[in-house]
This record gives structure tokens, C-alpha cells and sequence, in this order.
């Protein structure tokens, strides 16, 4: 029996302006996982696939082309170098929620390649684990920039650029950050494609919206990279306005970035698609429980805090 796990990530800096070629900084959060677990069957079986948390049990062999779970598997088993026929029950688990922004789906299927990697004695590097379900996640989004396959791969904060060699990202100064989730699933594939027919709609604005998210992102990497939070606090509130002005913020998100300002956060925005999902504020060992009581009482369903670091 082989196991392997994946964490889930936040989106920091930079969501939807990065699928049109500019930066965003994305970290691990380690307080939710995805689990896989590899185990060999009875000869003849096949594929066998058990995905608790959504009540399925199924063989490979009868899901659509599409399934997410079979392409991720198919092409792992591709890059192993391993017969498509197999006879195993692969078990996954996830306390990750899905449709929220935290990453499911990427890090499902990481954790997957990495359990079958491990099970087929065959180690592979972190973007090699991250190519792969990049492929899973094009199911998922139709157009994903790469930055959860990236985060979720290498299990590091990251600085991202599309089609572009991973850059030397150092948090100096360890900050926390509060996550809240609304409790609307809101999947990215469809505020990503919305962004895209306005952009399409008005190129000249939203580019401008675009390049000016970039340049926070920027000056945000210089901020952790310096260590200072009060900067980076600012740099999320300003990036949070430029996400309104791309129609991708909700009611719920902005009375809980609200209630996080109330509660003394040094910033706070939505993380990821938007719509719905969660939010992120920047707290400090003395805000952040009064910071997550304001999150909970203004609704929030679920407060994660993590270190980023
Ligand atoms: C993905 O976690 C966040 C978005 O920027 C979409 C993408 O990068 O593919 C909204």
C-alpha cells in the first residue's frame, strides 16, 4: 500500500490578471490535504477508483475520457512508464473543499501522481509532478494559467509567471494569514471565462486593469521579500479594488473583507476566482482570533490561519 498526500494553496497576489501573462504570487496551505492511496487488486481487476468524499466508486475503464481522475491517471501511468492495464484500487480522500479556491483539484491529482510514483518505485522531480496535472487541470478550468499545479508541485511560496522557469521567491520575515471561506462554491472555470468575455469585450481597459494588478504583484514580492507587512497589507487592499473593477468580487466576500478590517487585519482580499470561495487577510499573532471571531461572525463558514513562510 503505497500513500501519498498534497496541500491545498491561497492565491496571494494576482488572480486572473496571470492567465494574461502577468505575475502572481500563490503559497501552500498545509491546514487542508488531498490523500491518495495505491493498492494492489486481483488479477483482472483494473483500474479501480474510489473517491470517498464524492460517493463514487468506479473502473477507470468505464469513465468518460474526460474524468478528470482518468486522465490524470492514464497520464501518469504514461510518464512511468507503465502499462495503461493495471490491476490497483487507488482511494482518495480530501479535506480540501471543492470549488472554493483552495486548490482541490490540483492537489487531488498531485497527490495521485505522486502516490503512483511512489507505488511504481519510479521518484519523479516536483515539475514533472506539476506537468502532469497541469494537463488534469485544462479539464478543469479550460484555460488555467499553471499557477496551483505550480504551487501545490513544488510546496513552496511562489512567484509566477506563465510559460516561464520558476524564479528564487524568499519569504524573510514568516507572516500569517487568515483564510475564510464563504460557503459558495464558485467554480473558477466560470468567473475565468466571464473575465475573458469582458476582456474581449474591452480589451484597452482591462489589459490596463491587468498590468496594473501586475504591478502590485511586484512590488508585493519586494514587500515579502523585505519583510513588511504593513506594505504588503496595503498592496492586497489596493489589489482587492482592482478585483472589483473586474466584476469578480460578491456581497459575502466584501462583508467578510470588511468584518477582517474591523477585527484590525493589516489587508485583506478575495483569494482565486472569486464570486464566491474564500477570502485572505493578513493577520498578526495579537489579530488574528479576533480577526477570525469577526470572519465567523460576519458569516463566514470555515476560518483557516496559516503561516506562510
Ligand atoms: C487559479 O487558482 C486562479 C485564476 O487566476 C485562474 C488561473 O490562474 O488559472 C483565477
Amino acid at each position: 500500500m503505497t500513500i501519498a498526500h498534497a496541500s491545498g494553496k491561497a492565491i496571494l497576489f494576482g488572480e486572473h490578471a496571470v492567465v494574461y501573462g502577468q505575475p502572481a504570487i500563490a503559497v501552500p496551505v498545509t491546514e487542508v490535504q488531498a490523500q491518495a492511496v495505491v493498492e494492489d487488486a486481483p488479477p483482472g481487476q483494473g483500474i479501480r477508483i474510489v473517491a470517498q468524499d464524492l460517493g463514487r466508486d468506479y473502473l477507470l475503464r468505464d469513465a468518460p475520457p474526460d474524468d478528470p481522475l482518468r486522465v490524470t491517471v492514464t497520464n501518469a501511468l504514461h510518464r512511468l512508464q507503465q502499462a495503461r492495464e493495471q490491476d490497483i484500487t487507488l482511494t482518495i480522500n480530501s479535506t480540501i473543499p471543492v470549488a472554493c479556491g483552495l486548490g482541490s483539484g490540483a492537489a487531488v491529482a498531485t497527490a495521485v501522481v505522486r502516490a503512483l510514483a511512489q507505488h511504481f518505485g519510479h521518484p519523479l522531480e516536483a515539475g514533472e509532478v506539476s506537468g502532469i496535472v497541469f494537463e488534469t487541470e485544462k479539464l478543469h478550468h479550460g484555460t488555467p494559467s499553471g499557477i496551483d499545479n505550480t504551487v501545490i508541485a513544488f510546496e513552496k511560496p511562489v512567484y509566477f509567471v506563465r510559460d516561464q522557469t520558476l524564479e528564487a521567491f524568499r519569504v524573510s520575515r514568516p507572516f500569517l494569514l487568515a483564510i475564510a471561506d464563504t460557503g459558495i462554491a464558485s467554480p473558477t472555470k466560470i468567473s475565468v471565462g466571464d473575465v475573458r468575455r469582458a476582456w474581449q469585450a474591452n480589451r484597452v481597459k482591462y489589459e490596463e486593469i491587468f498590468d496594473e494588478i501586475g504591478t502590485l504583484t511586484v512590488m508585493a514580492r519586494r514587500a515579502i521579500e523585505n519583510g513588511e507587512p504593513e506594505t504588503l497589507g496595503q498592496l492586497m487592499d489596493a489589489n482587492q479594488r482592482l478585483l472589483r473593477l473586474l466584476k469578480v468580487s460578491s456581497p459575502e466576500l466584501e462583508s467578510l473583507i470588511e468584518a477582517a478590517r474591523q477585527g484590525g487585519a493589516l489587508g485583506a482580499k478575495l483569494s482565486d476566482g472569486g464570486r464566491g470561495g474564500n477570502m485572505i487577510a493578513l493577520v498578526t499573532p495579537q489579530t488574528s482570533d479576533r480577526v477570525s471571531m469577526m470572519l465567523r461572525l460576519a458569516g463566514a463558514k470555515k476560518v483557516i490561519v496559516t503561516e506562510v513562510h
